[in-house]
């Protein structure tokens, strides 16, 4: 028997007010272990489908599961506490706070109080954050402030962790921190589901691929087909 994946979206539709339908059926799978990346333009539904999964917005048909269980309509902390951890699109620290009390805050729900190795952890990964533990969040770098919110959700010690736009608006060498991080992160047995409008960088990072449409999977596969399909290297690789 093959193993349930760790997350199960099937026939997803959210829509916004009445009329903005911006998921039209989404179905996908991320098996324990895999990175997998969702790759679309601007306004494709990358971040309505996360947020939906996290359970920030509520779907109007479908079904999520995880870890064998059905989240679908359960509030947000819940969902997260059961080990699905979601870095939104623009990072959203908490500006006024320092970088060791947002760490501090991605703990929130953890039951033992002892964080100290999981400081150690973070700061391993990210030795900025460690050097800048008293600084306001909201003075930092826009790539030491997705450093930060990785940061922040591996504090709960999540099972997946769901990425939206990592490398948005950041300069290429820090694009390349931040995806060796990734990697990184997943060797030591984090589960990744990553949606990018930077398809090369996603792709490569990841072991499978689904290409999102407005609001429609068209396309789903291992990476590197996918870096070879004739529509993906034309319409998002800007390959011939
Ligand atoms: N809060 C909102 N209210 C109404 N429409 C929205 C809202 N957020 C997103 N949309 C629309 O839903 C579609 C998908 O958006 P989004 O999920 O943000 O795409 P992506 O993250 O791929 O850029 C777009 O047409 C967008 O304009
Ligand atoms: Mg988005």
């Amino acid at each position: 028997m093959t193993e349930p994946a760790l997350l199960d979206i099937q026939g997803l539709h959210t829509v916004y007010g009445k009329k903005i339908h911006a998921l039209k059926g989404v179905s996908a799978q991320v098996r324990s272990g895999e990175i997998v990346c969702i790759i679309g333009n601007n306004g494709a539904g990358k971040t309505t489908l996360l947020k939906t999964v996290s359970g920030v917005l509520q779907p109007d048909k479908g079904a999520v599961r995880f870890a064998g269980e059905a989240i679908t309509g359960q509030p947000t902390h819940r969902i997260a506490r059961m080990g699905l951890a979601h870095v939104p699109e623009g990072r959203h620290v908490f500006p006024r706070l320092s970088v060791a009390e947002n760490l501090e805050m991605g703990a929130y729900f953890r039951t033992e109080r002892d964080l100290s190795k999981d400081y150690d952890h973070v700061f391993e990964l990210f030795p900025v954050l460690g050097r800048r533990k008293a600084q306001l969040a909201g003075t930092l770098s826009g790539g030491e402030q997705q450093m930060l919110a990785m940061g922040r959700a591996l504090m709960a010690r999540p099972r997946l962790l769901m990425l939206d736009e990592p490398s948005m608006g950041l300069a290429p060498v820090v694009v390349d921190t931040i995806f060796d991080i990734i990697r990184r992160i997943n060797k030591e047995g984090v589960t990744v589901l990553l949606v990018e409008q930077n398809a090369k960088r996603a792709l490569q990072a990841s072991s499978r691929g689904y290409v999102l449409e407005t609001g429609e999977i068209v396309l789903e596969d291992k990476a590197e087909t996918l870096c070879s399909d004739a529509k993906v290297r034309k319409a998002y690789l800007g390959l011939q």
